[in-house]
């Protein structure tokens, strides 16, 4: 089975090829932004036919969410029109298609779990720019699988659980937010269920995340527990850090589509971090 991954040398991209190239059963084509501009139609095209993919994982992404405030065009120029030219190029050879998309697309102001039918309002320019491309593989695309997700780390690129283990280094007291409140996801899991996903024939616009909740601060306490360093976490408001872009005060997901099509429950937040921590 070919498949194709955009965003290969980026975050998930990186646990994509990973998994998949260890699986006899897959040719994989990955692609950084070097060897495939995803904006660059022309290109898209080319090279799409030249593999003729079964399956695309596209994992390329703008995901600078504060400079996309005020880069609007740089964000939809990539996440927007850079999907549309996946989606085309893809529905061309009939191959099928994972969008990676993001909490972001929901405004933040949910109180109980979000599930997948729930409407998206983005308050960001990142989160409309996401929301965009969805639409274009909804508009220009007939097997596809959108997958929102939320909080990635994982051992490739920058990510909360590194800066933390980082910080830590440098400080004895940190301040973490603890007004906003999300599910965790190991880029490894995702990656893993992303793949489950393309081989069957169950489309549609899934959340994926490790499931359970936490806010910032727990997430940065149990980092700490877990590779059992001694710092003191305080708990503080997103007012006390103002950035650019507005976070969602709450994005956490209901798994609802993976439970309706048979898929078992993602494992818990706090069992993939320790998992990650053992292995990084
Ligand atoms: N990280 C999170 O917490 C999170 C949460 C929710 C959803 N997501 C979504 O998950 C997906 C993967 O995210 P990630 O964490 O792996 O992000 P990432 O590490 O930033 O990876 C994205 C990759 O896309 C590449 N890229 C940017 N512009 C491109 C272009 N024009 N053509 C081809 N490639 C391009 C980037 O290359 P450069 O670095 O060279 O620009 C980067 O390697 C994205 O769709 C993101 O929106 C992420």
């Amino acid at each position: 089975m070919k498949v194709i991954i955009t965003g290969a040398k980026g975050q998930l991209g990186s646990d994509l090829m990973q998994l998949l190239q260890a699986d006899s059963r897959y040719e994989v084509y990955g692609y950084g932004k070097e060897e495939l501009d995803i904006t660059d139609m022309e290109q898209v095209g080319k090279v799409f036919m030249d593999v003729n993919p079964d399956i695309v994982i596209h994992a390329a992404a703008y995901t600078k969410v504060d400079a996309a405030e005020s880069e609007p065009d740089a964000a939809y120029g990539v996440n927007a029109l850079g999907t549309r030219n996946i989606a085309l190029a893809a529905e061309k050879l009939k191959s099928k298609l994972v969008y990676v998309s993001t909490d972001y697309v929901f405004d933040g102001k949910a109180t109980s779990p979000i599930h997948e039918f729930e409407q998206p309002c983005p308050d960001s320019v990142y989160g409309k720019s996401k929301l965009a491309g969805e639409q274009f593989v909804r508009d220009f695309h007939s097997k596809f699988f959108i997958v929102r997700t939320s909080w990635v780390y994982g051992k490739h690129g920058q990510n909360f659980v590194k800066t933390m283990l980082k910080l830590a280094k440098e400080q004895q007291q940190l301040k973490v937010v603890s007004d906003q409140t999300g599910s965790p996801t190991y880029s490894l899991d995702l990656a893993s269920i992303i793949v489950n996903l393309a081989l069957t024939e169950k489309y549609g616009t899934y959340h994926i995340s490790n499931s359970g909740s936490c806010s910032w601060y727990e997430f940065a306490k149990a980092i700490f527990e877990e590779a059992d360093i001694d710092v003191i976490v305080e708990p503080c408001r997103t007012e006390d850090f103002p950035r650019p872009a507005p976070r969602p005060k709450y994005s956490v997901f209901d798994h609802m589509r993976l439970r309706l099509n048979g898929f078992p429950e993602i494992r818990n937040w706090r069992e993939a971090l320790k998992d990650f921590l053992t292995t990084l």
